[in-house]
This record gives structure tokens, C-alpha cells and sequence, in this order.
């Protein structure tokens, strides 16, 4: 089995503060891979160097065995990788269906109608596609945001925190989607706070706190390790 997302040693600092810390990680094809971590500990600044939104200071992230680490963001999409980010930006004067199209990638209009209409359903969000991304729920519009990822088609998604605040129903649409595209091969790296979800869907979970890797392995393994216990969940470490 070969790794689709390589990482290593990638390292970020903003100011004197180190986001990301010499992160070293490979994922491989079909896996659903949790990240969790405390407030700051660098999570989101992990898909931004992923996906060049940021530059790294170092290190080096490999995508299908290609390094892409500076490479630009819309080529990183055409490659297979893409993520939603953590506030959703959506064009609330246009609508469902209209959103999904713009997010096709570049080059690919043709069949754009159609892929938006396989997410429509993926999403269960056929029966609001006319109206307004901005008259829709808070919940409906993460799915949104999520289906303007996925009419990119990428083999590799990263969701950062994509079902934060939503409706219980709506978490188990998101999950469900998860779940139809791993069957057909795709790539997860998920940010979440809910562990319950995480345990729920996620084959393996990484634990970053303070921009490093602190813990790796099952949902059972991690939830009993001590640096995991008193960085992530609190309790004292003994
Ligand atoms: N563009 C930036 N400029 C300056 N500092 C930044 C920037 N992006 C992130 N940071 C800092 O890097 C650290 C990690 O932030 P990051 O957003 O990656 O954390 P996170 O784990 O996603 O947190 P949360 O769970 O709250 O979303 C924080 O100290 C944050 O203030
Ligand atoms: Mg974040």
C-alpha cells in the first residue's frame, strides 16, 4: 500500500509562535484520519500548508509521491486535493445550485450541471438547490461548503470542522456522504472537536497539541493515553 499524502517535517511559525511544529505524517488511500488537538494547537494551519495557502518554513508534503509544497492552491485542487475551510465562504446571493457550479474546477464547466446534481443528492440538498446559499441554515450551508469541495472531485478531502454546530440529521447526511465516497476510494483528513463523531467514522486519529504530534493511533488508544488525557481532554496526567 503506498501513502497518497506524505508530510514531512513541516514546520510554520507566525511571529515567535510556532503554528506547526515539525508535523510528520503519511495517509493512506481510502483511510478517514481524525485530527483533534485543543484550541490553537495548530490544526487548521496543517491544511493551510497543505494546500499552500500558507507557506511552510520547512519541510515537504507529497501528494501521490509528487511534492507539492509550493506548489499553488488551484493546482493542488487539480491534482486530487481539496478542503473546506473552517468559516464557510459560500456567495449568499447566489443560489445552491449556482455555488456548486462556480466550484467546478476550472476547465471542467461541461460537466458541472450534472456532477452538481449527484451532490445535490449526496447531500440531500436537491429540495433547497434554487434558493438563496444565503437564506439556508447554518448546518445546510456547511453541507454546502462541502459540496463545493466535492464538485472539485477530489481523491483527497480534508474537512476542517465541517460539522461544527450542525443539526444532528444534517451530521449524519455529512457522515453518510463521508462514507458513499471512501467506498469509492476517496481520502479523508478530518478536524473535529466531537470525539463522538470522530470515534464514530474516523480508522485512525492524530492528536496535535502546541503545532506537534503528540498522539497517533486508534480512537481507544489515543482517548487512553496520558499526554492525550491532559492536553486534549483535561484531566491531569498521572
Ligand atoms: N495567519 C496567521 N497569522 C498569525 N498567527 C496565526 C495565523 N494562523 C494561525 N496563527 C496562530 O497559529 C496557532 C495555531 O492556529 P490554528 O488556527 O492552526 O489552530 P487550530 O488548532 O485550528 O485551532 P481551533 O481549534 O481554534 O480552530 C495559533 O496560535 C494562531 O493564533
Ligand atoms: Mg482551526
Amino acid at each position: 500500500m503506498s501513502a497518497v499524502l506524505e508530510v514531512t517535517d513541516l514546520g510554520r511559525s507566525f511571529g515567535g509562535i510556532a503554528a506547526v511544529d515539525g508535523v510528520s505524517f503519511e495517509v493512506q488511500q481510502a483511510e478517514i484520519v481524525g485530527i483533534i488537538g485543543p484550541n490553537g494547537s495548530g490544526k487548521s494551519t496543517l491544511f493551510n500548508l497543505l494546500t499552500s495557502v500558507h507557506k511552510p518554513d520547512r519541510g515537504q508534503v507529497r501528494l501521490f509521491g509528487q511534492d507539492i509544497t509550493r506548489t499553488p492552491s488551484h493546482k493542488i485542487a487539480r491534482a486530487g486535493l481539496s478542503r473546506t475551510f473552517q468559516l464557510p465562504a459560500l456567495f449568499v446571493n447566489m443560489t445552491v445550485r449556482q455555488n456548486l457550479w462556480t466550484a467546478a474546477v476550472e476547465g471542467d464547466w461541461r460537466g458541472a450541471p450534472e456532477l452538481a446534481n449527484e451532490v445535490l443528492e449526496l447531500l440531500d440538498l436537491a429540495h433547497v438547490s434554487d434558493e438563496l446559499a444565503g437564506s439556508l441554515s447554518g448546518g445546510q450551508q456547511r453541507l454546502l461548503e462541502m459540496g463545493r469541495v466535492l464538485m472539485q472531485q477530489p481523491r483527497v478531502v480534508l474537512l476542517d470542522e465541517v460539522a461544527a454546530g450542525v443539526h444532528p440529521r444534517l451530521r449524519q447526511t455529512i457522515l453518510g456522504a463521508i462514507r458513499e465516497l471512501r467506498s469509492r476510494d476517496a481520502t479523508f483528513l478530518i478536524i473535529e472537536h466531537d470525539l463522538e463523531l470522530t470515534q464514530d467514522i474516523c480508522d485512525r486519529m492524530i492528536v496535535m497539541d502546541a503545532g506537534k504530534i503528540v498522539a497517533e493511533g486508534s480512537f481507544e488508544e489515543i482517548t487512553h493515553d496520558p499526554h492525550v488525557m491532559e492536553a486534549y481532554l483535561g484531566v491531569p496526567a498521572e
